[in-house]
C-alpha cells in the first residue's frame, strides 16, 4: 500500500497531466493555489453572515486559505467575482444575489482558468461552470411551510375562513419561487373552499415579492394592507418567506396596534427564536449554517483533490440537460414546542 502510494507520487511528479487521477497527492504538488478558497456571499440577511463565518471557520480548519467577499448588490459580485477568479483560487463557492444570466460571462472566465465553481445555498442554472450545488431542500422548505400552516389552522379539518396576505422572496433567486410555488400548492385547495381569504386579492408571485429579499421593502406594502383591508376584520395569517421579513411584517403589526398574525417564517434567525419565545413569530424553519458548510466544505475538498463529493439529488437542478449534481440537506422547522431545544 505504501509502496503503491510512493510509487503515485513519483508519477505525478514526473508527469504532472496525470494530476487529477491521483487523488489527494494531487494536492501536494500545487499546494498553496488548491488549498484557498474564494467565498463570494450576499449580506443580506443575519442567515448570510452565519453561512460566511461557519465556513471560514471549517475552511481554515482544513488549512485552507479563505477569502470572503459581501454584498448586496449584483453588479458588484460579479466584480468580485472577477477578481476573485482571476487569483485562480483552488475553488469558488457563490451564494448568487443576480439573475441567472448576470453570471454567463464571468463565470465562463472561472472555467478558462479551470477554477471550479459551487452554487451555494442558491442555484446557478445558467452556467456549466457550475460543477455542483450545495443547499437545503428547497422544495421541502416551501412545502413545509404550507403544511405547518394547514395543521396550525386546522384545514384539513375545515376550519376557517381566516383572512391571509402572502409575502414571497426576491425576484432574481429561483429559490424564492420554489418555496412560494411548493407553499401555494399546499394552501391553494383552501383558496378554493373558501377556507383562507386574501382580502388584497394579490396571490401571485409577481405581486407579493419582496424585492431582491430586502426586508424594508416589505414594510410599504404590509402598512398598506393593513390599512387599507384589515381595519375592520383582522388579518390572522401572513405567510412571510423568512424571518427577516416576517421581523418587519410583525413591527408593522405592533406599530398598528393589531395582535400577531398566525406568520412564518425562515432561517432560524436568533431574533426569529426570540419572537417565537415571546409568542409573536409562529415558527421558522432552520437552515443550521453549520450543517450547509459543512457538506459543503467536504464537496471543496472533494473538488480540489479530484475525487467524488457526497451528492444527494441528480434530478431536481439542471442546466439545460446537463444535471447539476447537489446535496441538499435537511432543514428543521421551529416553533414553541422546540426552540429551548434548538436554540440553546
Ligand atoms: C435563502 C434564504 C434567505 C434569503 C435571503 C434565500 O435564497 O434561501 O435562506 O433568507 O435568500 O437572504
Amino acid at each position: 500500500m505504501k509502496l503503491a502510494k510512493i510509487f503515485c507520487a513519483m508519477m505525478l511528479a514526473v508527469f504532472a497531466a496525470a494530476l487529477s487521477g491521483c487523488g489527494s497527492s494531487a494536492l501536494s504538488l500545487d499546494n498553496s493555489v488548491r488549498k484557498s478558497v474564494a467565498v463570494c456571499f450576499p449580506n443580506l440577511t443575519p442567515s448570510w453572515q452565519r453561512n460566511g463565518a461557519a465556513m471560514q471557520q471549517l475552511l481554515e480548519e482544513e488549512g485552507f486559505t479563505v477569502d470572503i467577499y459581501y454584498t448586496g448588490k449584483a453588479e458588484e459580485q460579479a466584480e468580485q467575482l472577477r477578481s476573485a477568479i482571476a487569483k485562480k483560487p483552488g475553488c469558488i463557492v457563490i451564494g448568487a444575489l443576480g439573475t441567472d444570466d448576470q453570471y454567463v460571462d464571468v463565470l465562463a472566465e472561472a472555467k478558462k482558468l479551470k477554477v471550479p465553481v459551487i452554487a451555494f445555498d442558491r442555484v446557478i442554472t445558467s452556467s456549466d461552470a457550475v460543477s455542483y450545488y450545495a443547499s437545503f431542500d428547497n422544495g421541502a422548505i416551501g412545502e413545509g411551510m404550507g403544511e405547518y400552516l394547514e395543521t396550525a389552522l386546522g384545514l384539513k379539518s375545515g376550519s376557517g375562513p381566516y383572512n391571509i396576505e402572502l409575502f414571497a422572496g426576491g425576484q432574481d433567486d429561483n429559490n424564492a419561487h420554489v418555496f412560494f410555488e411548493k407553499t401555494m400548492a399546499v394552501l391553494e385547495p383552501y383558496f378554493r373552499s373558501g377556507q383562507l381569504v386574501c382580502r388584497s386579492g394579490q396571490t401571485t408571485f409577481d405581486k407579493v415579492y419582496v424585492a431582491d429579499w430586502v426586508s424594508e421593502n416589505a414594510r410599504p406594502r404590509i402598512k398598506q394592507l393593513l390599512s387599507q383591508y384589515y381595519t375592520d376584520t383582522p388579518l390572522q395569517v401572513v405567510l412571510s418567506p423568512n424571518d427577516d421579513i416576517a421581523g418587519v411584517i410583525l413591527s408593522e403589526f405592533s406599530a398598528a396596534g393589531k395582535p400577531a398574525p398566525v406568520i412564518s417564517g425562515l432561517d432560524g434567525d436568533p431574533a426569529a427564536y426570540q419572537r417565537i419565545r415571546e409568542g409573536t413569530q409562529t415558527f421558522t424553519i432552520a437552515k443550521d449554517a453549520n450543517v450547509l458548510t459543512a457538506k459543503c466544505v467536504r464537496m471543496i475538498k472533494a473538488v480540489v483533490e479530484g475525487t467524488q463529493p457526497d451528492i444527494n439529488d441528480v434530478t431536481t437542478y439542471k442546466n439545460g440537460d446537463r444535471v447539476i449534481p447537489a446535496y441538499l440537506c435537511t432543514p428543521q422547522i421551529v416553533d414553541k414546542t422546540n426552540v429551548d431545544i434548538v436554540a440553546k
